[in-house]
């Protein structure tokens, strides 16, 4: 039967925050327990990182060691799940170099994810008087995302919805590969988070995405009482101002927060969250919850109590763990260097059967005996 193998990754600019979690993490860690896939890849995307981060190389560094501390203490296990670093795979830019061949200008221009960060980043179509324009390396990037997925033969990747548009163009070089060279490389599939509110989770502030440079993240790491700050301080439903009054559940950060995060048990377990001083109730679903604040009567000071409190049951045990890593970094490291060395084995046999696709395998056995006797030939005449 033929393989199941998983690659995905992260870039390495920040921390991993709950929307990481819910969107890519948690699932990485359930499909690894899985015991459903050949094997497991995760990369800490140094190089894709450094992009648009050319001239910051110590912050790319530093969040490495950030990023495997977030992946360990979330339940990535480096006896199943071989977790590297991007850079120290070289195959990967060898293969960036001739898919380049494969892909036109335009097709990058069209890639929506691309076109949106480019906005986000403020580069411009115009780089004279000092300007920022578009690093060569930033607009190929999905090129390079098909090289990572490809070395591994990847049959599946596991990514939030903001990565569609990569495995859809890295889905189009592997056709263009096949067609041009031969049947080669491995067709992977997307795989998104099953719950919508995890396909995007919103930032506290309500902003369609949580991210570090808007300043509207939880992080994984982030201990109790910022977590509980930051709960105190999300957006809700801005029409929601007394507690009597009926409430909006679509739309409130709160209850999007909710559907991702709470499980059936914790209805029982944080029971006490609904215990007020004017008025009390008991759940047993979310649904429930909903339809309350929906009446009215129920107030967002409980509710963010309740959210909390389920954040934390999710938060403590990988917050408890990072704890232990970060008195033993040596360790962390030595999982990179050997999950890094093992990935280079696998990247450099598909680099070599792509060479061999491609005939650009000149020196391999036997290859070059066919090319002499050719050429000899051709000579003799
Ligand atoms: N682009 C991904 C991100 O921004 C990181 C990444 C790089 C990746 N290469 C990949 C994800 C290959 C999945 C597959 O987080």
């Amino acid at each position: 039967m033929a393989k199941k193998i998983i690659l995905t990754g992260d870039r390495p600019t920040g921390r991993l925050h709950i929307g990481h979690y819910v969107g890519s993490l948690r699932r990485r860690v359930e499909l690894q327990n899985s015991g459903e896939f050949d094997r497991i890849f995760i990369m800490i995307a140094d190089a894709q990182a450094l992009t648009d981060n050319a001239d910051n190389p110590g912050k790319v560094r530093e969040n490495i060691l950030e990023v495997a501390l977030d992946y360990l203490s979330a339940g990535l296990d480096p006896e199943k799940s071989t977790i590297f670093i991007q850079s120290q795979v070289s195959e990967l830019t060898e293969l960036t170099f001739f898919y380049n061949n494969l892909v036109t200008v335009q097709r990058l221009q069209r890639n929506p994810t691309v076109k949106q960060e480019i906005v986000m980043r403020g580069f411009s179509d115009d780089d004279s008087d000092n300007k920022a324009g578009t690093p060569v390396g930033f607009f190929c990037y999905p090129i390079s995302q098909a090289a990572d997925i490809t070395a591994f033969k990847a049959t599946t990747v596991p990514v939030g919805e903001d990565q569609a548009p990569m495995i859809e163009q890295t889905r189009e070089i592997v056709h263009k590969f096949n067609s041009v060279y031969g049947e080669t490389l491995v067709m992977p599939e997307i795989l998104l988070p099953d719950n919508s509110a995890c396909l995007r989770l919103p930032g506290t502030d309500g902003k369609a995405k949580m991210s570090k440079s808007l300043g509207n993240c939880i992080y994984l790491s982030d201990d109790a009482e910022t977590v509980w700050t930051k709960v105190k301080g999300m957006y809700t439903d801005p029409e929601h101002l007394q507690v009597s009054d009926p409430g909006h559940v679509e739309g409130n950060t709160v209850f999007t927060y909710l559907d991702a995060f709470c499980k059936p048990g914790h209805f029982t377990k944080f029971a006490d969250c609904f215990v007020g001083r004017k008025s009390s109730f008991t759940f047993s679903s979310l649904d429930e919850v909903k339809e309350q604040y929906r009446k009215g009567g129920l107030g967002d000071m409980m509710i963010k109590n309740f959210l909390n409190a389920v954040l934390n049951d999710t938060l403590e045990p990988i917050r408890a763990r990072r704890k232990e890593l970060e008195q033993n970094i040596p360790y962390v490291y030595d999982v990179l260097r050997k999950g890094s060395e093992e990935a280079r084995k696998v990247a450099a046999q598909t680099l070599s059967d792509v060479k061999a696709a491609m005939k650009i395998n000149y020196f391999d056995k036997g290859v070059l005996d066919e090319l002499i006797a050719a050429q000899q030939k051709k000579y003799s005449e």
